[in-house]
């Protein structure tokens, strides 16, 4: 067939300045995905923006007054928007960020619940052009300040129980001009800062009409703070171009079909929410569930029975809990509207799939992908055989490897460090001000992901752990320096190192080992009140769970912490050759 390949927009000069060295685009182009290109409706021009692949293109044709979102609030409160509503309400925050003078490549960040508001102001921010930055709802003050700080976004969104907590740190944003709430149904009773935008009152303001800002598939949309071993949490930048790939594998391995009613547990905060809780399903025009309310088994068997869910995105976690509530809890709801489920996040425990199996009728569809990946590049896909256990194989036009220390491929059947031959079109661009970062990721052609892997004969990759020391405690990646730095902050701790302790349902959960400052005595109070200090700063979702008190920490002659020697002695393992681990 002819390839038709669209014009390509011009990068903007703010893009043009943070490029990193893309050498390796120029030999991997992405020629496989062309057919996939021409499938999306590229704006005159040769412009694209991930609104109009994701609302305005329905809202323009003959979807226009088809349910784009139905939205459950935790209070069983119920909204449906359609594709033309969403373009009206997306058009009208467009038009209050461009009054408040926000232009193409701006930062502009979200701190709110899964509210329809949070939809409606995410795809504003990428019709003005700027750059959306989504963050957890649960985060306490230090990881909001660190995010808004690094990237020195100009407006924050959020809600007004939100706004107060971190009224601490609004002073040290700089670069922050103004904050917008949504004070959802007014639920909340008090007054607002005075310094503060009413959404409901800037929307009001707001014109209906908004031409999308030329965006070309090179330009930023999106940026998701992501944790490493060392240093803060880095802003993972990807572009419009992205939007290819949530369509490509919303269709060939989530299986979205034009009736179905999709269900993605995921929180925009984190990437699953944004590629897959908003780009998969939309930019294929299909109906999404989004449910407020937080995790209780019989709540979730409700949401697929109300609202006759078809597919659904979850987590591993999310279904070691559902298991652990008993096969019991399914049989009171009627489950069969189900026809596809996927799971993505964590490894997925072969029993996880069989119970599936045995309790909705099929099993579990574990994919693997990354932050930085953007979207799905390995899964168990429809009419693939699934092998429980194995996160399934490549998606069209993906190279995963497993290669040695020397990023030498390795054969069949041995583990090794898991890689991508880079160049796939939801590939991240940068990190925010840390191209050196980005650009360490990659070695010998390949582009280094940071887990181990195996790949069987038949080309199907397992999963093995993370080759440094990142948790994944239910399926949120923790960087253990993020941790170590906020707890040294409490005034009784001297030091203080971090790990993953193995956990039957979160897979992970965060331990921490603590050396106290002289004069300070470990006591259980002691414990609990340096546990409350850490959930306040950072979330009870990154906080450790578990707090230990040493005499000291082992370091590296050049004052590491060994966290490794650490999880060796948590876990009773030999300690081995600690030499090794000076360059940890
Ligand atoms: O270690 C892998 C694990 O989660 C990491 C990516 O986390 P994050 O950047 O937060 O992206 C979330 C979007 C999926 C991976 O490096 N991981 C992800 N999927 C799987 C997985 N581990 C095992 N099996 C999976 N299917």
């Amino acid at each position: 067939m002819t390839m038709t390949f669209p014009a390509i927009g011009k990068p903007s000069a703010d893009q043009m300045a943070v490029k990193p060295n893309l050498d390796y685009e120029k030999t991997h182009g992405n020629f496989q995905w062309a057919e996939m290109y021409a499938e999306l409706d590229w704006l005159p021009g040769g412009w694209l923006n991930k609104a109009h692949e994701a609302i305005d293109r329905h809202a323009n044709g003959s979807r226009r007054d088809k349910v784009a979102m139905i939205w459950e609030g935790k209070n069983g409160e119920q909204e449906t928007y359609t594709f033309g509503q969403m373009k009206t309400l997306t058009n009208r925050f467009a038009n209050v960020l461009k009054s408040l003078g926000i232009q193409k490549g701006d930062r502009v960040f979200l701190f709110m619940d899964r509210l329809p508001e949070l939809y409606i102001a995410f795809f504003g921010i990428l019709k003005v052009g700027a750059i959306a930055g989504p963050l957890f709802s649960a985060f306490g003050p230090d990881p909001v300040k660190d995010r808004l700080q690094d990237s020195g976004a100009k407006v924050l969104i959020t809600q007004p129980d939100l706004r107060r907590r971190i009224t601490g740190i609004i002073p040290e944003l700089f670069e922050l001009e103004h904050i917008v709430v949504v004070n959802k149904d007014d639920r909340d009773p008090q007054p607002r800062d005075p310094a503060d935008l009413d959404y409901v009152e800037e929307m009001a303001k707001a014109s209906a009409d908004f031409d999308i800002v030329e965006t070309s598939q090179f330009d930023y949309s999106i940026m998701h703070y992501t944790s490493g071993t060392t240093g803060k949490p880095k802003g993972a930048v990807h572009r419009h171009q992205a939007a290819v790939q949530h369509y490509a594998t919303g269709k060939w391995v989530l299986d979205l079909h034009e009736d179905d009613i999709y269900w993605c547990t995921a929180d925009p905060g984190w990437v699953t929410g944004t590629s897959y809780g908003m780009m998969a399903p939309w930019t294929n025009g299909v109906t999404q569930l989004i449910y407020e309310g937080g995790f209780r088994a019989s709540a979730w068997y409700e949401m697929i029975q109300k609202h006759k869910v078809t597919v659904w995105y979850t987590a591993p976690t999310a279904i070691r809990m559902l298991m652990r509530a008993g096969d019991e809890v399914p049989k009171r709801y009627d489950l069969s509207s189900l026809r596809y489920m996927n799971s993505v996040g964590e490894p997925l425990n072969p029993e996880a799939v069989v119970w599936g199996v045995t309790v909705f009728g099929m099993p579990f569809h574990d994919n693997w992908w990354q932050t930085e990946t953007g979207a799905i590049l390995c899964a168990n896909y429809p009419g693939m055989e699934v092998r429980p256990g194995s996160m399934g194989r490549p998606i069209p036009g993906i190279e995963l490897g497993i290669v040695d220390d020397d990023y030498q491929q390795v054969g069949p059947d041995v583990d090794g460090n898991l890689v991508v031959r880079p160049g796939w079109p939801s590939m991240f661009h940068t990190y925010w001000n840390n191209t050196e970062m980005y650009n360490s990721k990659f070695r010998g052609g390949w582009y280094v992901t940071g887990d181990r892997a195996r790949v069987d004969k038949d080309g199907y990759f397992w999963f093995q752990g993370r080759a440094d020391d990142v948790i994944n405690t239910a399926g949120h990646l923790v960087g253990p320096f993020e941790v170590e730095s906020a707890l040294i902050e409490h005034p009784a701790v001297a030091e203080a190192g971090v790990i993953g302790k193995p956990d039957p349902i979160a897979m992970e959960v965060v331990k921490a080992f603590v050396a106290l400052n002289e004069g300070f005595e470990a006591t259980t109070e002691l414990r609990n009140e340096i546990t409350r200090f850490s959930r306040e700063k950072l979330s009870a979702a990154i906080a450790p769970r578990e707090i230990e008190f040493v005499s000291s920490l082992p370091k590296t002659r050049s004052g590491k912490i060994m966290r490794r020697l650490l999880k060796a002695r948590e876990l009773g393992l030999p300690e081995g050759d600690t030499s090794g681990l000076e360059e940890e």
